[in-house]
């Protein structure tokens, strides 16, 4: 009898306890007119003399422009073409789907909508024949407004189903259910919750002064006034509602996360009021949501989400860019692929693979690789709220590598001569590492900030004085103690 039963468990396991997997890729950024002999202030294309201002400052430790891109310049056709083909290489079967979390164009493209129309339906089509048998989920990035969302719902018309479509093209969100699944995709327009003056400043300066930055900011504060852009918060609430009534679990995607940016000086993106709401929401249905997947900051991060008691109830995981460029510092492109329960959405693991792109341009051949799998890389049980709570805690005792492991992965192994250019690298100093801890724990802008104000004041005070035993005292003296950690 009881054999008949542990049967039937085993049968069900197999059943229903399939392992499947999904690629996540962000922040494409295809600059079509990236040029080997761009100049480098010339906007990395091949015409000379333009200043760009909004460029990375170059460096003569900087690797050379290659073929497959630059640090200092938004991706080249080859690099995006290699992302795609390691994909497939990687694992071409057992992918039950792709998510695409925005900024599939550059910036520093001010072409025409129309051209700009047409370089999104390119990666639309080499992602068509890399994964034939999947559907690609995308969302639109900041870099993506302005495109008419009926022709952007035409191109991806083969991969999302009728009321998908429907309401993208209206509101530019959607969601897919699945009958055969107990997990819901939710994928969200985080444009409309942008504040505008966030959205300007990541222009260069000198598209803010063209029409383009300012016709921009105008159609952004166009949307994004009233109290519910787009109807996103009502639509989003009822969607989570319905999945509930249907014992339903959620994966929650979008371009611009909730929080803080851990590498520029601690600013938010979306505006503190949605913030707010958003992890009102998180909060609220934490117990159904399995996942939530964001790109945007280019970096390698998570961030934990806590219940007004303090508990964590959900994380978030931000995947870095296939881009390698960045105001503010660059990192090599990246690639996820996720490990999940085919059935009920809990996340199982993850491997992140990278291009070493000085690499790849000096052998003139793009080698992807395994950067790490994340449970093995940070000796996780499980991935759960509570486990990278627990994660995150680690990043603040001495003896645990956590952090510099963290942040090595942060600028997806960015080699150290290229990294200490911009990074906590070459002046490695706590407050730098500080900031990190604090995006990772702290969502919104006045808690972020009371967590580095406090441990800041610790770590200026250890220095003159041993009163060790308080936790912000020890933060601090291990945040210090990093810099003759990081390996080199
Ligand atoms: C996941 O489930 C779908 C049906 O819901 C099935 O077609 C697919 O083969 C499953 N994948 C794996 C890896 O078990
Ligand atoms: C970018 O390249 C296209 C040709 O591919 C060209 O028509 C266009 O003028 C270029 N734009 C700039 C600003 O150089
Ligand atoms: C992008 O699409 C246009 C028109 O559809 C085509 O002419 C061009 O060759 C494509 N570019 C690439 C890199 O595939
Ligand atoms: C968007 O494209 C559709 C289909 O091509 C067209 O009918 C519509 O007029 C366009 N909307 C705008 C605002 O240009």
């Amino acid at each position: 009898m009881i054999w008949d039963y542990v049967l039937l468990l085993s049968w069900v396991c197999t059943v229903y306890g399939k392992e499947g997997y999904f690629w996540h890729i962000s922040d494409v950024h295809y600059d079509p007119n990236y040029s080997i002999q761009g100049s480098p202030d010339g906007k990395c294309w091949g015409t000379k003399g333009s200043s760009d201002v909004g460029r990375v400052r170059l460096n003569d430790r900087m690797p050379p422009a290659g073929v497959y891109g630059h640090y200092g310049c938004d991706s080249p056709w080859s690099l995006v073409q290699s992302a795609a083909k390691a994909m497939e290489a990687k694992r071409a079967d057992g992918i039950e789907f792709v998510l695409w979390t925005g900024d599939a164009l550059s910036r520093r493209e001010s072409a025409s909508t129309t051209r700009r129309l047409h370089h999104l339906k390119n990666i639309t089509e080499l992602l068509s024949r890399t994964f034939t048998g999947q559907f690609v989920f995308p969302v639109l990035g900041h870099e993506d407004i302005g495109l008419n969302l009926s022709q952007v719902a035409h191109l991806w018309r083969n991969w999302l189903p009728d009321e998908a479509l429907t309401t993208l093209r209206e509101n530019g969100y959607y969601t897919i259910e699945q009958r055969s699944k107990r997990y819901q995709i939710i994928a969200l327009n985080t444009n409309v919750w942008l504040s505008a003056e966030s959205l300007l400043e990541s222009r260069a300066p000198s598209q803010r002064a063209t029409g383009s930055g300012a016709s921009l900011g105008a159609r952004v504060a166009a949307v994004t006034t009233g109290t519910d852009p787009e109807n996103q918060w009502q639509w989003f609430r009822s969607v989570l509602d319905k999945a509930r009534k249907k014992g339903k679990t959620v994966y929650i995607v979008g371009h611009t996360p909730p929080g803080i940016d851990d590498r520029e000086a601690g600013t938010g993106v979306l505006t503190e009021e949605h913030n707010r709401r958003y992890l009102q929401i998180v909060r609220q249905y934490a117990d159904m949501i399995r996942g939530q997947f964001f790109g945007h900051w280019h970096s390698d991060t998570f961030r934990i989400v806590y219940s007004d008691d303090g508990e964590p109830v959900s994380w978030i995981m931000v995947s870095p860019s296939i881009t390698p460029y960045r105001q503010g510092g660059p990192n090599n492109p990246g690639l996820r692929l996720y490990k999940f329960d085919n059935n009920t959405g809990q996340i199982l693991d993850y491997a992140q693979y990278y291009l070493n792109l000085a690499e790849a341009n000096s052998n003139k051949q793009a080698n992807w690789r395994l950067e790490y799998n994340l449970r093995e890389y940070y000796n996780l049980g499980e991935i759960t709220a509570l486990s990278l709570h627990d994660l995150a805690d680690r990043f603040t005792q001495p003896r645990e590598n956590a952090f510099v492991r963290y942040y090595g992965a942060n600028r997806v192994s960015l080699a150290r001569e290229v990294e200490e250019i911009w990074g906590c690298g070459g002046a490695l100093n706590g407050l730098c590492a500080l900031r990190h801890y604090c995006a990772v724990t702290r969502l919104e802008a006045r808690s972020y900030a009371t967590c580095v104000a406090s441990y800041a004041e610790a770590l200026a005070s250890s220095k003159a004085s041993a009163t060790l035993g308080s936790r912000p005292v020890l933060l601090a003296v291990f945040l210090l103690s990093l810099v003759a950690m990081m390996p080199r």
